[in-house]
């Protein structure tokens, strides 16, 4: 089959490569319609990620129909419609049984090495680094799915990919970016980052009854589409977002601030992120957290944090002295995404939302290595990329 494989820094190929066949009797197979490019492919790509191998396949957000089940699996039949959530769940160790899917105890089968880097192992994950299980993914025509009789979201056949595809990632990911700020009418919250994931948190934070929410981006593009979505913006180019922020809030700063940038922060006007850039070309720092810090000074006292931008390693000259001080809570972590999945699908089907509003892109699989660029740069437009393989 095709699929999309990592070989190095900036280097993904089209390759041709065995087709995947159920390994344990709880498999399935899934043919894929179609699959998305998301930011956290973009730490892969950009090397940033440690623990990816040569010919790893990419892709963790994918969607298809069932073309084999092992077994053992009674959920799932030939010719099931699915989404595959990006996290692997077995559904029955004790952090799944409390709904925390993304730190399921099971699933990672490389779960010592993940444990040496952060204390304990986190889910397995599809497309990924080794340190989370290195799963073959969805930027493929077919992909074996672990643990099927789990994680698989049956859609139904009225809606189209483009509107159910993102619920195995980027939909929940905004979603309990803005649940875990724990919104209340009064509230002011303050996105960092207007890409795929901002995009969703706007419009979840404006779903769950948000007096105003503000995003901070620089792609003019990017910063429209979250316009419409209900956003005020700043444009951290032109504009001080702290002193922004304070306008827009009386003086006082956002009481809710959700980073979905992560560790790639771009340079800004502020010193700190310049000295970012500067550490990591010299692999004095792994991550790049000026979002973090300037999210600790613009927040309101007694505020929340919420991060699901991903970091991967250690971060330098953090503001505790702020950050416990003002007394604020923070959030993080991968996305429980089956804690979602149910309330997301219904609210397509009423027509809250419709996720197809993100798509900039269409294109084939063998087009895809060159829109990893086109996606990291921001070019032409582009805010997210789905590929038919
Ligand atoms: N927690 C999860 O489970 C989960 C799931 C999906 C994605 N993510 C993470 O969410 C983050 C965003 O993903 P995405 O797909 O939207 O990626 P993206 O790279 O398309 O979007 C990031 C956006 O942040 C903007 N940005 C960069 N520096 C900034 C700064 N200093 N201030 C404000 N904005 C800035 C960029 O211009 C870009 O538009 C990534 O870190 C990704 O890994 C996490
Ligand atoms: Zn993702
Ligand atoms: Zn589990």
């Amino acid at each position: 089959m095709r699929a999309l494989c990592w070989h190095g820094k900036k280097d993904i190929r089209c390759d041709t490569v065995p087709d995947p066949r159920i390994e344990d009797p709880r498999d399935a197979v899934v043919k894929v319609s179609s699959c998305a490019i998301c930011g956290s492919d973009l730490h892969l790509y950009d090397g940033f990620m440690p623990g990816m191998e040569h010919g790893d396949i990419m892709g963790h957000e994918f969607m298809g129909e069932v073309v084999e089940v092992g077994s053992a699996n009674k959920k799932l039949k030939v010719g099931d419609r699915v989404v595959v959530p990006f996290t692997i769940v077995c559904g029955e160790c004790d952090q799944c049984r409390r709904g925390n899917f993304s730190v399921c105890e099971r699933t990672n089968r490389n779960a010592e090495m993940a444990a040496k880097a952060f204390g304990h192992s986190g889910a397995g994950l599809f497309g990924y680094t080794h340190l989370t299980g290195g799963f073959a993914g969805g930027h493929a025509e077919y992909v074996r799915v672990p643990f099927a009789d789990v994680g698989p979201v049956k859609v139904p056949d009225e809606l189209t990919d483009e509107q159910v595809l993102f619920l195995g990632d980027i939909f929940p990911t905004g979603w309990q970016a803005a649940v875990q700020c724990d919104i209340e009418p009064t509230d002011t919250v303050a996105i960092w980052g207007a890409g795929p994931v901002g995009q969703f948190a706007i419009r979840s934070a404006v779903i769950l009854g948000a007096a105003q929410v503000i995003v901070i981006d620089h792609v003019i593009e990017r910063l429209a589409m979250a316009k419409l979505g209900g956003a005020i913006t700043i444009n951290f180019d032109e504009e001080d977002v702290l002193e922004r922020l304070k306008e827009l809030t009386g003086g006082k700063g956002p009481q809710k601030c959700i980073d979905a940038v992560g560790m790639e922060a771009h340079v800004t006007r502020s010193f700190d992120s310049m000295y970012d850039r500067a550490k990591q070309a010299v692999m004095l720092e792994s991550d790049r957290p000026h979002v973090l810090r300037e999210m600790i000074y613009a927040c309101r006292p007694a505020g929340t944090l919420s991060v699901p931008g991903v970091y991967g390693g250690f971060a330098d000259k953090i503001p505790l002295g702020a950050l416990m001080n003002k007394g604020l809570t923070v959030r993080t972590g991968q996305t429980h995404v089956n804690r979602w999945t149910d309330d997301l699908l219904e609210r397509i089907q009423r027509r809250e939302i419709d996720p197809s509003f993100v798509i900039t892109h269409t294109v084939s699989l063998e087009d895809g290595p060159a829109m990893f660029k086109t996606f990291r740069d921001k070019e032409d437009g582009c805010v997210k990329v789905v590929m038919k393989p």
